[in-house]
């Protein structure tokens, strides 16, 4: 069945502590739709881990740089909720612009630390956007879990630091990325790529597995990472943003020497692609 979808914050707050109440479980999925398997399989596991899921769908204009990339954006609402139907989601939460910030809205969340680099420098404000809106999303929804993927790693980690540093009572459940079979992580920016371009778009994750297996052999991360930048340029990629491996809080690594990821962005097609492994 197609799950319900509500648009006003109190409908949605109204239908989760009802849940609560009765004493069910509430996990979330924060999306902005367009959704694909990776999305369904954030879903799916809310659905193993709660009693209770909502997906929540809004395209938040406050996380965008530029306000072409906000028009861009994929609106694809009914077949979202048709994909959706098919893991067994309880609810969609799609509210409008305006519910979520009504006129006169003056509040920012800002993490710091872990929101600096990367991302961070590449995409000036867009954490703010989405630590802002994620706490309101918790706040709505009544979230006891929320599911996040791996995909976009750096943004999982600025979440993890603000529910510790908020004490928010939500529980944040990171989820392995999903791929295509050649390796590409699954986006809704996929789509964009050509068909040449498309066959080209694997390198990327190809070179952080590369760059992974020269740093386990004791390779300095500062090659290991020029390496990889080749690499990927050489691919047919226009220009890396990065390609660095940083240990769980976001700081710089010189070599592998505990828990680390290597975080890639690069441009190919006009289309900025990201990417991320555990190394
Ligand atoms: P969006 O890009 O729609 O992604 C929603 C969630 O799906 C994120 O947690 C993202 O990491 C996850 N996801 C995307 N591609 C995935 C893949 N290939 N495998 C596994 N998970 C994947 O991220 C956002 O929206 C927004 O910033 C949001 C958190 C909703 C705040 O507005």
């Amino acid at each position: 069945m197609t799950p319900a979808i509500l648009r006003h914050v109190p409908d949605m707050q109204a239908v989760a502590r009802g849940w609560k109440a009765a004493g069910r479980t509430v996990g979330v999925v924060p999306t902005m739709g367009a959704l694909h398997a990776g999305h369904l399989s954030l879903a799916r596991a809310a659905k193993a881990g709660c009693d209770r899921v909502i997906v929540t769908i809004f395209v938040n204009p406050r996380q965008f740089n530029t306000p072409s990339d906000l028009l861009k954006y994929p609106r694809t609402e009914g077949s979202d909720a048709a994909m959706l139907a098919t893991v067994g989601v309880d609810m969609i939460f799609a509210p409008e612009a305006d519910a979520v910030y009504p006129p006169g809205f003056a509040t920012n969340i800002s993490v710091g630390g872990v929101s600096g680099p990367l991302e961070g420098v590449h995409r000036p404000g867009h954490f703010d956007g989405v630590t802002t809106v994620v706490a309101k999303l918790f706040c709505m929804t009544l979230a006891d879990c929320a599911y996040f993927g791996e995909k976009d790693w750096q943004q999982l980690q600025v979440v993890r630091r603000l529910v510790r540093d908020l004490n928010l009572p939500v529980a944040i459940v990171g989820c392995e990325t999903v791929r295509e079979a050649d390796g590409l992580a699954l986006s809704s920016r996929n789509a964009r790529l050509s068909v040449a371009a498309r066959a080209q778009a694997p390198a990327l994750h190809r070179a952080l597995l590369s760059a992974s297996g020269a740093l386990r052999a004791g390779v300095p991360a500062a090659a290991a990472m020029q390496g990889a930048v080749n690499e990927v340029l050489a691919s047919g990629f226009a220009a890396v943003d990065y390609i660095e491996l940083r240990s769980v809080d976001l700081e710089p690594m010189e070599r592998l020497d505990g828990a680390a990821r290597l975080l890639a962005a690069a441009t190919l097609d006009g289309v900025r692609l990201t990417d991320n492994i555990a190394v």
